[in-house]
């Protein structure tokens, strides 16, 4: 079986950066959960938020994140995925992490983060006060759901891929030399 990388953690943290970059650099593909969900609802997630609401952005994030890591399974390549920042707060999301070996949080400030997200059109970045408040509620999850713990702060794409790829060669990941 192929190795299915996951990589976690709150918005701003440079998870599809560090995702794209990464696959590139293994030659695994690279899955971005969100655009999956974009484009299946043929809607942004912005206007997903506004017109159906955050539960029903949360039902379709459930079946493409379950669906892509239940592909990721069985594909004979590795493979990276991208999860929104919100993913891990969907129970069969989290549950299914648990039994992931390779999840990795970004662990990101929170006022870069902020810096980085409210320049997009991010629903749940659009205040400074309210964007701390959720990340301090998700803090724990994130840790709890995580195997290993990289650390983003003052570093760049390049960086944060290189430690994670030191990572899976300690682990004998195969297929990393
Ligand atoms: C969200 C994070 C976003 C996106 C949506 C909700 C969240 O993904 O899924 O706007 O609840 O944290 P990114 O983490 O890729 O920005």
């Amino acid at each position: 079986m192929a190795p299915t990388l996951i990589l976690i953690g709150f918005m701003g943290s440079g998870k599809t950066a560090v995702g794209n970059y990464l696959a590139r650099g293994l030659g695994w593909d690279f899955f971005d959960a969100d655009p999956m969900v974009e484009e299946q609802a043929g809607a942004s997630i912005a206007e997903i938020f506004k017109q159906e609401g955050e539960a029903a952005f949360r039902r379709a994030e459930e079946g493409v994140v379950l669906g892509l890591l239940d592909e990721a399974d069985v594909s004979s390549e590795g493979t990276v995925v991208s999860l929104g920042g919100g993913a891990v707060t969907i129970p069969a999301v989290a549950e299914r992490l648990r039994c992931e070996p390779l999840v990795f949080l970004l662990d990101e400030d929170v006022n870069r983060a902020y810096a980085r997200a409210r320049r997009s059109s991010r629903p749940l970045a659009r205040d400074a006060d309210e964007f701390r408040r959720l990340y301090a509620q998700r803090e724990k999850l994130y840790l709890e759901l995580a195997r290993y713990v990289v650390d983003t702060k003052e570093n760049d794409v390049k960086t944060v891929a290189d430690e994670i790829v030191m990572v899976l060669r300690r682990l004998g990941v195969a297929g990393i030399a």
